[in-house]
C-alpha cells in the first residue's frame, strides 16, 4: 500500500487521517504500549521523507511509518505489533547501510534507533554501556572527555552497532582487534519480541554469529563495550597525518603501492594507510590518487614513513598534527563533511560499492584495477563522485584473535579494496529509475573486482568481501565465509524462523517472510 503524500497539512491532521486506517491501527494498538517520549511518524507527515533518506539513493526501503523508540520495551512492542500484522520492519541507526537487499522492505515500519544513544562508563573504567543506536561520534566524544577511547568506525557519522555487527574496522584495531572484538555482551530483541542477553557465557552460539553476521538475528538495544585509557598508547594524545596527491597514472600507482606493500610488515599498531582514487573536475581534469598516512605520534615520527612517498615527487602534500578527534577530518570523513552526512541527503545518488578483502598487495593487479576504474570514470561523466579506496589498516590486533570466536571471516586479510561507483538513480527527464546506468555501475564494479580477485588468488586470497561494504551481488560464502554458513542457518531456524531479519545481506532470502508468528 502506498499512501499519497499529504503536503502542507498539520501533523495532527495527518495523524488523525491515518488513525482511521483500519489495516494498520498503529496509533490505537501500538501507541498506548510505547513509553513516554516515543513517537510514531507516518508517511505523509511533514518531514517524513527527509527522515527516511539514506546514503544509498538506489531502491531504498519503503516505509509507512517511523517509530522513534526510547527504550528496549519500545523495540519489543514494535516488533510484536509488526509481526502480529505481518508488516516488515527494519532497525535504522544512521542509514548508511547500502545493500540492495534493503529494498525488499516494502510498506514497512522503520524502527529509528537513534533515541537509544545513552553512554556510561563502568565503575572500573574498563567498559562502556552504550545504546544500540549510538553514533560513532557520540562514543568518541564522550570517552575522550573521560580520558578514554576505543575502536570505532573511522567515520563519525556511522553508528556503533551497524558497523560492529558486520565485524567493524577502526583505527585502533591494530592494538585491540575489530569493533566486534570489543563487545562483552549485547541485549538483543528477537523476532518474537523476547529480549535476551548474549555474551561469552549466555547464548554463546548467537554471540559467535552476532559478531560478523549480526544484522540477521534481532535488534541490539544495548552493548557493553571495552574501552582504553588514552595514556596507555606510545603516541598518547598526538596524531599526525600526511596526504600526498599524485596523478593516478599506472607508474604512480605502482610506485606508491610497492612502497606501501613494503611497509606492511613493520606498520605500527597505531598507524593507518588509506588511499583514494578520484576524479574531481573542480580540482583537475586528471584522476588523482590521494595517499594518506596517519600515525599515533608527532609529525616528526611520521616523516620516516612518508619519506619514500615524498621521493616520488607528489603534486601536493598536506600535513597536520592533532588528536584522535581530528582523524576523521584528516581523512575528510568528519561528521558534517561531504562524504559523511551530506551524502545521505544527496537526492537520487545510487551507489555500488564492490569490496574485495585480500591478504596482501598484488601490485600488478592493483595497477590494472585502478587503471580500469580510471577508464570507467573518465568515460562516464554520469559517474561523478565515484572513488576507489585502498585501506591498509593495521591488523596486528585483528590477526592475534582466534578466528573461531566469531563468524567474521577476514581476519587474515590485511587490505580492503573497493571501487564505489556513484550514478544518478533517477533519469532527469522521465523521473524513472536509471536501470541502465545502475547495471553499468554494477558491471564496471564487478570488472574491477575480477581483476583484484584474480590477482589475490595467486596469493591464496580474494575469496572474501566485507559484509558492511557489500552491495548485494556477492555470494554468502564471500561475505560470511564458507565454514560458518551452516551454523548461521541453524541459528536462523532457531531464533528467526520466519526470517523477519532478512533484509541486510540475509543468510536466507527475504522472500520467505510470509505467515504469522506465534506470539
Ligand atoms: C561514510 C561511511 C563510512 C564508513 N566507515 C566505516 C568504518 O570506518 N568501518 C567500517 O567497518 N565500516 C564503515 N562503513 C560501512 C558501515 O559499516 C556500514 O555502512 C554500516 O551498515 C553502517 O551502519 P549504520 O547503522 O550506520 O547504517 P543503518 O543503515 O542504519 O544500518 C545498517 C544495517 O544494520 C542494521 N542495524 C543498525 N542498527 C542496528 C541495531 N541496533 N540492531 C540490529 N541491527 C541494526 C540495520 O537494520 C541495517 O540492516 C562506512 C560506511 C559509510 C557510508
Ligand atoms: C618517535 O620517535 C622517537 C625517536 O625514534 C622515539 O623515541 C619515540 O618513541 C617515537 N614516538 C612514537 C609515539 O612513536
Ligand atoms: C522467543 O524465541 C526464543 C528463541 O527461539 C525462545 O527461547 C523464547 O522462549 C521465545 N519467547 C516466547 C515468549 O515465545
Amino acid at each position: 500500500m502506498r499512501l499519497l503524500p499529504i503536503l502542507f497539512v498539520s501533523a495532527a491532521l495527518a495523524t488523525a487521517w491515518y488513525e482511521k486506517d483500519a489495516s494498520t491501527g498503529i496509533l490505537k494498538e501500538l501507541g498506548p504500549k510505547l513509553s513516554q517520549g516515543a513517537r510514531v511518524v507516518f508517511q505523509g507527515e511533514e518531514g517524513f521523507e527527509e527522515r527516511i533518506k539514506r546514503r544509498q539513493g538506489w531502491e531504498a526501503p519503503d516505509f509507512r511509518a517511523i517509530v522513534d523508540v526510547k527504550s528496549e520495551e519500545d523495540v519489543q512492542e514494535t516488533i510484536r505489533y509488526a509481526t502480529r500484522h505481518n508488516i516488515p520492519f527494519l532497525a535504522v541507526s544512521t542509514g548508511h547501510g547500502q545493500s540492495a537487499s534493503l529494498s525488499k522492505v516494502q510498506d514497512g515500519i522503520m524502527i529509528n534507533m537513534r533515541g537509544l544513544n545513552a553512554i556510561s562508563i563502568s565503575d572500573d573504567a574498563t567498559y562502556a554501556t552504550v545504546g544500540g543506536g549510538i553514533k560513532g561520534k557520540e562514543v568518541i566524544d564522550h570517552l575522550w572527555a573521560h580520558g578514554k577511547q576505543t575502536v570505532t568506525g573511522v567515520c563519525e557519522c556511522v553508528s556503533l552497532s551497524g558497523v560492529a555487527l558486520g565485524g567493524g574496522h577502526g583505527i585502533l584495531q591494530g592494538h585491540h582487534g575489530l569493533l566486534s572484538d570489543q563487545i562483552l555482551s549485547l541485549r538483543l530483541v528477537l523476532a518474537n519480541g523476547s529480549a535476551i542477553t548474549v555474551s561469552e557465557t549466555e547464548n554463546t552460539e548467537l554471540f559467535w554469529a552476532l559478531r560478523g553476521a549480526g544484522h540477521n538475528f534481532g535488534v541490539v538495544t544495548e552493548l557493553k563495550y571495552r574501552i582504553y585509557g588514552i595514556d596507555q598508547y606510545p603516541g598518547g594524545e598526538t596524531w599526525s597525518y600526511e596526504a600526498l596527491t599524485y596523478p593516478a597514472t599506472r607508474e604512480n600507482v605502482r610506485a606508491v603501492y610497492s612502497i606501501a606493500k613494503g611497509q606492511m610488515d613493520t606498520q605500527l599498531e597505531g598507524m593507518m594507510i588509506y588511499g583514494m582514487v578520484t576524479l574531481n573536475p573542480q580540482v583537475s581534469n586528471e584522476p588523482i590518487l590521494m595517499h594518506h598516512v596517519a600515525l599515533n605520534g608527532p609529525l616528526a615520527n611520521l616523516s620516516a614513513w612518508t619519506k619514500p612517498y615524498h621521493d616520488l615527487a607528489p603534486a601536493a602534500v598536506a600535513k597536520e598534527e592533532g588528536t584522535f578527534l581530528d582523524l576523521p577530518r584528516f581523512f575528510q570523513i568528519e561528521d558534517r563533511g561531504p562524504a559523511c552526512n551530506a551524502a545521505a541527503h544527496l537526492p537520487g545518488t545510487g551507489k555500488v560499492r564492490v569490496p574485495v578483502d585480500i591478504p596482501t598487495y598484488n601490485v600488478d593487479a592493483l595497477v590494472a584495477a585502478v587503471d580500469k576504474f580510471v577508464q570507467v570514470r573518465t568515460s562516464n561523466p554520469e559517474f561523478a563522485g565515484s572513488f576507489m579506496v585502498i585501506e591498509q589498516y593495521s591488523t596486528k590486533g585483528v590477526r592475534s584473535i582466534d578466528p573461531a570466536v566469531s563468524v567474521f571471516p577476514s581476519r587474515q586479510d590485511k587490505l580492503l579494496l573497493a571501487p564505489e561507483i556513484f550514478y544518478p538513480s533517477l533519469d532527469a527527464e522521465t523521473g524513472e529509475q536509471n536501470r541502465a546506468l545502475h547495471e553499468l555501475a554494477v558491471q564496471s564494479g564487478e570488472e574491477i573486482k575480477r581483476l583484484l580477485v584474480q590477482g589475490a588468488k595467486e596469493q591464496g586470497g580474494g575469496s572474501h568481501s566485507y559484509v558492511n561494504y557489500a552491495y548485494g551481488g556477492e555470494t554468502l560464502e564471500e561475505v560470511y565465509g564458507k565454514e560458518g554458513l551452516g551454523r548461521l542457518r541453524k541459528l536462523k531456524r532457531e531464533f528467526d524462523p520466519r526470517n523477519r531479519f532478512g533484509y541486510y545481506v540475509p543468510v536466507e532470502p527475504a522472500e520467505e517472510t510470509e505467515g504469522h508468528d506465534e506470539l
